[in-house]
């Protein structure tokens, strides 16, 4: 049951022959904002009142006589200038806990109209380590998977795994050139990294020493441009000179930022060039990039030895992603990478070609596309297909095999406009009745405001990252305090177990509580913090409700299913069972715009929040009666069983102790 729904549903019928659309109206039914004002509170009468040519008030008394909610609500209450305050009533509110008691599901109804999602998540470009920008990929696509399932939609979830790009090329190269073949026959997956590494960094060296002039040049470039704009006569027109003002203020900060380019290219420069050793290799191999563009290429013609090398690698790509996906309790339905769809992309750019809707433009060709400055090319002069071509030919896969409504790509905002031209195309293909939706989101930053990366620079392992945020979390389980009081008085091998799903709940939760639009900040201490929006927070809270049980000696299965039942006559107890019930709610904001942190956000503010001050002030175990007990105990329990379901959507599991 979806109480806004519900009271929605309920003023639909008055507001329909009041208005071309009601839609718009029914969303000014909302939660109030204030307890005073009620539960929720409608505030379309004063829109709607001065295109009916009536008064607010008039109007809002007209509806609440005409509305049916009486089984609901208190009788409505008109107030200032229009407003609809609406009040549950409190036999209502206990039934409805009475019917989510011995419900598996909490209450929680599946939509009446089920739509197929097709989600491609994580999509990591094997063949070189995953690192922690996979990791909001990977955690939100699954949270989104997991509570679209939960509300009744099919969900086909696809790793599109980038594994047939450069980086082939890159490992091809390698092999050929530097690899040791005996480290490659005792332990492939180690040395396949290594020459991963290796070459990246011959490949970074060969960039910055191209890279360098032209940043210089630029820098000169803007300089004269910021001493010109500085020494010109200020215009008299005020809105003029503010105008100059900021020009030269942009072109000192782009100033400031080529010098900080150009810094840390001569770094990369030096790094290699202050060895020895790398010196020595950059010399032997001074076209490597060329080379490894050329391995690409030749492995995409079909060359029999470099397939032969990539059939051979592909699977410790994958075993090792797979270890990855295990820890992090992830799963696809599909792991249809690039490679999949390579037979496919010449079919796809004739067919654009036949219907007119490509174009040859310098030997490319083309799909120009409204309102874009430069068209989409799906294949290059020299014939090559395209990360463009391929998501086409997955779309055209995706509708023949799987028959989507809509299809999330949940992918780093800066492919935004690569996803912007691919729906373009893809409308202009014919594929115009499907929703097609770039879930983007923003980078992980370490302390310095800076793109997260190890203090030497590299880019963080994500194994790594998992590694350590376990070990922290085995050092909050293993000191405990004096709120978390199980820890420490646990043994070992059950302080381990507990550190694994403790800590790599925190790093889950950290990414999944943000709005995924904004970068934020990496912070274990943050992360695993005991108090705040955590999930080391929530999953205590979760615990500390199993402890009451033991400490009650409570069989609360038994309890559910016997005739005990739930009262809200304190404050606290109305407060917390109006949060419990209106997690179906949390659930369809999270689905509104594919928006995980609605959910931590209710888990955290809502419901954890409400349990406490229950907690604080009304006594469970030793309530005045057994009636009361009783109640309180259940109220505990649809508590933690909210807790628990919404974390599961989450991907975050549960303890019972910690
Ligand atoms: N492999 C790509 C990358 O790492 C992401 C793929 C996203 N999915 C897609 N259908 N384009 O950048």
């Amino acid at each position: 049951m979806n109480i806004l729904a519900l009271l929605r549903a309920r003023f639909k019928p008055v507001l329909q022959p009041l208005a071309d659309d009601a839609g718009p109206l029914l969303e000014m039914i909302r939660p109030a904002g204030d307890p005073k004002f009620g539960d929720y509170q409608a505030n379309f009468a004063m829109g709607l009142a001065k295109k009916l040519g009536k008064s607010p008030r008039d109007l809002a008394t007209e509806v609440v006589a005409a509305v049916n909610v009486e089984d609901i609500c208190e009788t409505p209450e008109v107030a200032g200038p229009g407003f609809i305050n609406l009040k549950l009533r409190e036999e209502w509110i206990q039934q409805q806990l009475q019917n989510a008691k011995t419900d598996s599901r909490i209450g929680i109804e599946k939509v009446e109209a089920p739509r197929t999602y097709v989600v491609d998540y994580s999509s990591p470009n094997v063949a070189k380590p995953m690192h922690v920008g996979h990791i909001r990929s990977t955690v939100i696509g699954d949270a989104l998977c997991r509570t679209l399932k939960f509300v009744g939609h099919s969900v086909i979830s696809d790793n599109h795994l980038g594994d047939w790009g450069t980086q082939f090329g890159m490992i091809i190269y390698g092999y050929k050139h530097f690899a040791d073949k005996d480290a490659y026959k005792a332990a492939p997956v180690p040395e396949l990294s290594r020459i991963y590494r290796e070459v990246r960094g011959l490949m970074d060296y060969f960039d910055a020493k191209k890279e360098l002039p032209q940043l210089i040049e630029k820098l000169a470039e803007r300089t004269a441009e910021y001493e010109a704009a500085k020494n010109a006569p200020e215009p008299a027109d005020k809105a003029e000179a503010k105008k100059q003002k900021k020009e030269v203020g942009r072109f000192q900060s782009q100033i400031g930022d080529l010098n900080e380019a150009i810094e840390s290219t001569k770094a990369k420069i030096a790094k290699t060039e202050d060895s020895p050793e790398l010196k020595k290799l950059a010399e032997a191999h001074a076209e490597i990039s060329t080379a490894v563009l050329q391995e690409t290429v030749k492995l995409h013609e079909g060359d029999a030895e470099n397939i032969a090398l990539w059939k051979e690698f592909l699977p410790f790509c994958e075993d090792e992603i797979k270890r990855v996906y295990e820890r992090l309790n992830v799963t696809f339905d599909h792991q249809l990478g690039e490679s999949f769809y390579h037979d496919r992309l010449a079919a796809v750019v004739e067919d654009f070609e036949r219907r007119g809707l490509a174009k040859e433009s310098q030997g490319a060709t083309c799909v120009f596309l409204d309102g874009f400055k430069a068209p989409m090319i799906i294949r290059k002069r020299d014939g090559a297909f395209l990360y463009s071509t391929t998501d086409l030919a997955t779309i055209a896969y995706r509708m023949e095999h799987w028959k989507p409504d809509a299809i999330l790509y949940v992918v780093d905002f800066r492919q935004g406009e690569h996803f912007d031209k691919l729906f373009a195309a893809t409308r202009l293909w014919g594929y115009t009745d499907i929703e097609l939706k770039h879930v983007s989101f923003g980078t992980v930053m370490g302390d310095d405001g800076k793109p997260f990366k190890t203090r030497s620079g590299d880019t963080v392992g994500l194994e790594g990252l998992l590694d350590e945020a376990v070990s922290r979390a085995y050092k909050v389980v293993s000191e405990g305090d004096e709120r978390q009081p199980d820890g420490p008085k646990l043994d070992e091998a059950q302080r381990k177990q507990i550190s694994e799903t403790v800590g790599i709940a925190a790093l889950k939760y950290g990414d999944l509580s943000q709005n995924r639009e904004t970068d934020y900040t990496f912070s274990y201490d943050k992360m695993l913090a005991l108090n705040g929006n955590t999930a080391t927070y929530m999953q205590y809270a979760y615990a500390r409700v199993q402890n009451i049980f033991r400490k009650g000696e409570v069989d609360i299965e038994a309890l559910r299913s016997s005739g005990a039942t739930i009262t809200v006559e304190h404050p606290a107890e109305r407060q917390l069972a109006m949060a419990i019930l209106r997690f179906s709610e949390a659930l369809d904001d999270v689905l509104l715009d594919y928006r995980p942190n609605y959910l931590t956000n209710y888990l955290f503010d809502q419901l954890a929040k409400s349990y406490s001050s229950f907690y604080d002030q009304c006594e469970v175990l030793s309530a005045g009666t057994e009636e009361q007990k009783n109640s309180r105990l259940l109220l505990c329990d649809l508590t933690a069983r909210v807790i628990q379901q919404g974390l599961d959507l989450l991907g975050i599991q549960t303890v019972d102790k910690m």
